[in-house]
């Protein structure tokens, strides 16, 4: 039986004979131990090629390769039968130009990597949900899996809320899927400087690679002789994010992008302009017809640079090898912070899942920034914002009012984005604001119980001890390898 999911990715997935769960246990088990051991790129190995070939060698070379006790090994292989089937299991999959492994293809782009396997677990876990308990289903090379997860965590566990989770893969919009040509036009775009109004400024200049894709500075870059109002997130791993801009105001990235572009002190470009601006350009006519099959318009350029921006993922960060099982990849003292992070310091009532946040608005009153709050240009940004968003008192606003602008409800008055915490050691300074240069500062604003008036947190009354470990878990633990991002040549 084939299916798709999502209609992407595609699965054989086989009524195995029951009296094989033997055999799928013991390959499984091997994965299960590589997992333990933290060894994710042979567990990997293992669920790909060892499993659907399942031969004697392979299986023993695999068993080896991970020290596991061969003779037990070797007597429960040579206990089974079943090669035969798996073979014309493979055949079907080979007749039906499907790829069973593990690492599954998304639109033609080979998705390999640890990753992966949270996302399958996913998907598989939801299948089972579907199927009666009498009629297993066992998939081809994944009905491993399955037993992994029956082995080591049961069915039910995945509901518990609040904890921290490894990285899935990101999740892809069906009307945008992601092609490996589609990610490189949206790479172009997102650096080039026609689209701002005066050629100056691209998405790179406030989100530069070099800089964690921030700017490195309190208020962001604006467009000349104006000034912007809030910090310049990070986009590393901004595929994962429910709601984008500190106020929640766009929730896909492909609706997101048009903002900075038309945005009075951002870029400050008008959409009509532009698209006849990229349409003009050879390279970037062709390339939008190979991509979409379509000319250019701004729907598709933001769809590319979408496309491109879900390919900033953290790499390899040690939290996500911890959470996978690697206990050895925090040290002591980030363990320390880690149960700082879960326990005395409540971090996680808010910053948790994989992305290091609940996707929800709170008003920890963090104070105004005093270098902006009553500069000129400043005013100017925050009026306009309020005004734009029909903010009846526009003229005599004070302060950001975060969320409060767009909803007009009383539980969203100063509240801001809960940002994700993954590579926070290189996304200084913090908050909407940029208000805190450090950590040291932000972990001392939650010490102390946040700001003023507000009613969400209290105070902590961590020892030193306690904020060094808690601060030493924040850089230790999330901070993943730097993506190498070359700016690509501008057409
Ligand atoms: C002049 C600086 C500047 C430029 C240019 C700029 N941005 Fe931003 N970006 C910001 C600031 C500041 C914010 C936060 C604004 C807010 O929340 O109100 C932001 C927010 C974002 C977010 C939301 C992140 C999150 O976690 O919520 C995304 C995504 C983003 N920008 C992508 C882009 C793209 C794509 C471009 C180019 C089309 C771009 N930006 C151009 C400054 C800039
Ligand atoms: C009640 C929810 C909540 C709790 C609890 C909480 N945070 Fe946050 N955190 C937020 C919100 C919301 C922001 C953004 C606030 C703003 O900019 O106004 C934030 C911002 C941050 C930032 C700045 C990130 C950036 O990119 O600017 C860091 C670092 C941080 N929190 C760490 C922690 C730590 C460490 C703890 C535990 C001691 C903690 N948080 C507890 C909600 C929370």
């Amino acid at each position: 039986m084939v299916r798709e999911f999502e209609g992407k990715i595609k699965l054989v997935i086989k009524f195995f004979p029951y009296r094989y769960r033997d055999y799928a246990r013991i390959a499984a088990e091997a994965a299960v131990e590589a997992w333990k051991q933290g060894k994710f790129a042979q567990m990997h190995e293992l669920l790909i090629k060892g499993s659907p070939r399942l031969d004697r060698e392979s299986l023993i070379g695999y068993a080896k390769e991970l020290n596991l006790d061969l003779e037990k090994f070797i007597k429960a292989i040579d206990n089974q039968e079943g090669a035969s089937i798996i073979e014309r299991d493979l055949k079907l999959a080979k007749d039906l130009d499907l790829y069973v492994t593990p690492a599954f293809y998304i639109n033609g782009i080979k998705v390999l990597g640890v990753r992966d396997y949270d996302y399958f677990k996913e998907i598989i876990l939801k299948e089972l949900q579907n199927v009666k308990k009498s009629n297993i289903i066992f998939i081809v090379s994944v009905f491993l899996i399955i037993f992994a997860l029956v082995n080591i965590e049961g069915f039910a566990s995945d509901k518990e809320k609040k904890k921290l989770e490894p990285l899935p893969l990101p999740p892809i919009p069906k009307d945008n899927p992601m092609t490996q040509e589609k990610v490189e036009l949206g790479k172009k775009l997102f650096f080039d400087r026609r689209l701002s109004g005066d050629g100056t400024t691209s998405c790179a200049s406030c989100h530069d690679p070099e800089k964690a894709f921030t700017d490195a500075s309190e208020i962001s870059l604006s467009y000349p002789t104006t000034r912007n109002l809030r910090n310049a997130p990070t986009l590393l791993n901004v595929a994962y994010a429910k709601y984008l801009f500190w106020d929640g105001r766009a929730k896909t990235l492909e609706e997101q992008a048009e903002f900075p572009i038309m945005s009075a002190f951002e870029m400050n470009q008008n959409l009509e302009f532009l698209e006849e601006e990229i349409r003009v350009v050879p390279e970037y006519r062709e390339a939008f017809k190979k991509v979409f099959g379509q000319e250019v318009n701004i729907k598709l350029i933001a769809k590319a640079i979408a496309a491109f921006e879900r390919t900033l993922i953290s790499k390899n960060a040690p939290i996500d090898r911890f959470l996978r099982g690697d206990k050895n990849a925090l040290s002591e003292e980030a363990k320390k912070g880690l149960e700082i992070f879960k326990g005395k310091g409540k971090c996680i009532e808010c910053h948790y899942g994989a992305y290091l946040s609940d996707h929800e608005f709170h008003a920890l009153m963090v104070p105004e920034n005093p270098k902006y709050v009553n500069e000129d240009k400043f005013i100017t940004t925050r009026r306009y914002v309020a005004k734009i968003n029909k903010y009846p008192d526009y003229m005599n606003v004070k302060e950001d009012l975060g969320r409060y602008f767009k909803t007009k409800k009383k539980q969203d008055y100063k509240a801001f984005k809960t940002p994700t915490l993954r590579e926070v050691a290189k996304t200084a300074p913090y908050m909407h604001n940029g208000i805190f240069k450090s950590l040291d500062e932000v972990i001392e604003f939650f010490n102390k119980g946040g700001g003023e008036g507000n009613r969400v947190l209290k105070p902590l009354n961590l020892t030193e001890d306690e904020k060094k470990a808690l601060k030493t878990f924040l850089v230790e633990a999330l901070t993943g390898e730097d993506l190498q991002i070359k700016p690509p040549e501008i057409p």
